[in-house]
């Protein structure tokens, strides 16, 4: 009985140990680990670092677009997460807040990667964008609503 269990409880070590370190390998080696360079519809280019072992990254968006067209754009950096909470690395969502360096204004994004039936990766995304009001009373004016879609570069 007990020597029964000791194995059991081995087995269960074991798999655990092998699922955790499978994990990490997987968020590391992985299609849509997200490290990298990424485009999107509008030419519009992110760099992501490289993960670290709870999905936390930081990275740059350089944007083709702005809401003032007289806004001279700047490399603006960012930082966000990518949920590891599934085994299933190709079906990550993940979320991340650009600080625009150019503008009184931040972009949060949402999304998720999927892996296209040719291997390559598609980062569906949508985003708010809060702008500055002048004033409280001009608070419900600030916030834009959008989608993009990323592929990666090289
Ligand atoms: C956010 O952008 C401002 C400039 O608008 C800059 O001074 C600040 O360092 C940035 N913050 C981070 C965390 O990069
Ligand atoms: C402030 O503006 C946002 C949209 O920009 C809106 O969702 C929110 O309800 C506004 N807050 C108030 C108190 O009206």
């Amino acid at each position: 009985m007990s020597s029964s269990n000791t194995r059991l409880g081995t087995v269960l070590l074991s798999l655990t140990l092998i699922s955790w370190i499978g994990g990490y390998e997987c968020l590391v080696n992985s299609k849509c680990n997200l490290e990298g360079k990424w485009k999107n519809e509008l030419g519009s280019i992110m760099t992501l670092s490289p993960l670290d072992k709870n999905g936390f990254f930081t990275g740059t968006y350089h944007t083709t677009v702005t809401a003032n067209s007289n806004l001279v754009t700047k490399e603006s950096p960012l930082m966000g997460n990518l949920n590891v909470f599934t085994a299933d690395t190709q079906q990550r969502v993940f979320g991340f807040l650009v600080n625009w360096t150019f503008s009184n204004s931040v972009t949060s994004f949402v999304g998720q990667c999927f892996v296209q039936k040719d291997g390559t990766e598609r980062l569906q995304t949508t985003w708010l964008l809060r702008g500055s009001a002048a004033t409280e009373e001009d608070n419900w004016s600030q916030t834009r609503v959008g989608t993009n879609v990323f592929t990666r570069l090289n």
